[in-house]
């Protein structure tokens, strides 16, 4: 069976790891940049671990140099995520990649990227919102830069600030600086934790930065009574568990700890992460959840509801997203 058709929101998707590998591979030829060693003979992109796939992420997104390549982006990766049945995706975009932090570049590439999103929503019926993301491995002065980008371009269309790249960099206090600007500007906030580092990261990005997502999470299965205090808080985790699979945090879909999570009472969502990268798509997502862990219709519901809530979107947005939702039961 497939759920390919059932409407999905989808909170955790990085706008260049979506990049479909031929897309990025014809951009290299325009541009006659050689990448040729991040695909593999079929095509694929091609990575041994997760630091190598950050640096194949990093040689992927070097090809995207224009505002316009951003469009044409935007518009094949919310192509992919429609035919999946996502109504709704929110997007990491890192001024670190969109005009190296400069912000009168940003904003190029910001309305060149929502003036796509604008298209895709008319034509394809997709709502796309924008979480300014710096790379934690780019350290915490360019990631006051990005939060200053953030702070500027706060409004209906960049509505979070997070922080992804390598969790073992830094502690969750160096970026305080940037989370309280991001914060002070009326964005919502997530942040990457507890998938290459443990529990206590996971606690320690709790007390400094105060998210109400946190990417990933899943680690926290590791200690029984974070679990519960994610549970009373109520914090999102935007659970990736093709991703967490395909870069071997887990060996297969049933020893994933969605499942268990959920159980417990952490309000979980699910999303890609990095589609093509991790061979995912959406509606393959929640196929394995349901082969997986038997869930039916009423627990993928209940996912919907928790991104729902979980959205950094405004009120008009969510109304209209909830009315989506309701006549498609
Ligand atoms: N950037 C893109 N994908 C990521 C992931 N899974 N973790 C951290 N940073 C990322
Ligand atoms: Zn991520």
């Amino acid at each position: 069976m497939s759920l390919k058709s059932h409407p999905k929101l989808e909170l955790h998707l990085h706008l260049e790891g979506a990049a479909p590998p031929a897309f990025i591979r014809g951009l290299s030829q325009e541009r006659k940049v050689d990448i040729s060693g991040i695909f593999d003979e079929r095509g694929h992109y091609t990575y041994r671990d997760f630091w190598h796939f950050l640096k194949v992420y990093e040689a992927a997104t070097s090809v995207l140099q224009s505002p316009m390549d951003y469009h044409r982006l935007t518009l094949a990766v919310l192509e992919e995520c429609a035919a999946s049945g996502v109504i709704y995706a929110e997007t990491f975009l890192s001024p670190d990649f969109c005009g190296g932090r400069d912000l009168v570049a940003w904003r190029d590439y910001l309305a060149a990227i929502e003036d796509a999103a604008a298209q895709a929503e008319a034509e394809l019926g997709i709502t796309l919102r924008a979480i300014v993301t710096p790379i934690r491995h780019f350290g915490p002065d360019k990631a006051k830069e990005a939060a200053r980008c953030a702070a500027e371009t706060a409004g209906r269309f960049v509505t979070g600030f997070g922080i992804a790249g390598d969790e073992k960099v830094c502690e969750p206090e160096d970026f305080l600086w940037a989370f309280d600007c991001a914060r002070e500007a009326g964005l919502g906030i997530t942040a990457h934790a507890g998938e290459w580092r443990g529990p206590e990261h996971i606690r320690a990005t709790l007390k400094a930065l105060n998210p109400t997502r946190i990417g990933h999470g899943v680690r926290a299965i590791e200690d029984l009574a974070l679990v519960d205090e994610l549970a009373e808080r109520g914090t999102v985790l935007e659970v990736c568990p093709g991703s967490n699979i395909a870069l071997g945090l887990y060996p297969d879909w049933r020893s994933h700890p969605i499942g268990q999570l959920y159980d417990r009472g952490v309000k979980v969502t699910v999303s890609t992460d990095d589609p093509p990268f991790f061979h995912t798509t959406m509606a393959r997502e929640w196929d394995r959840l349901h082969d997986a862990f038997e869930w039916d219709d009423g627990v993928f519901a209940t996912l919907n509801r928790t991104a729902l809530e979980a959205a950094f979107c405004d009120a008009d947005t969510r109304q209209a997203l909830a009315k989506k939702l309701e006549t498609a039961q």
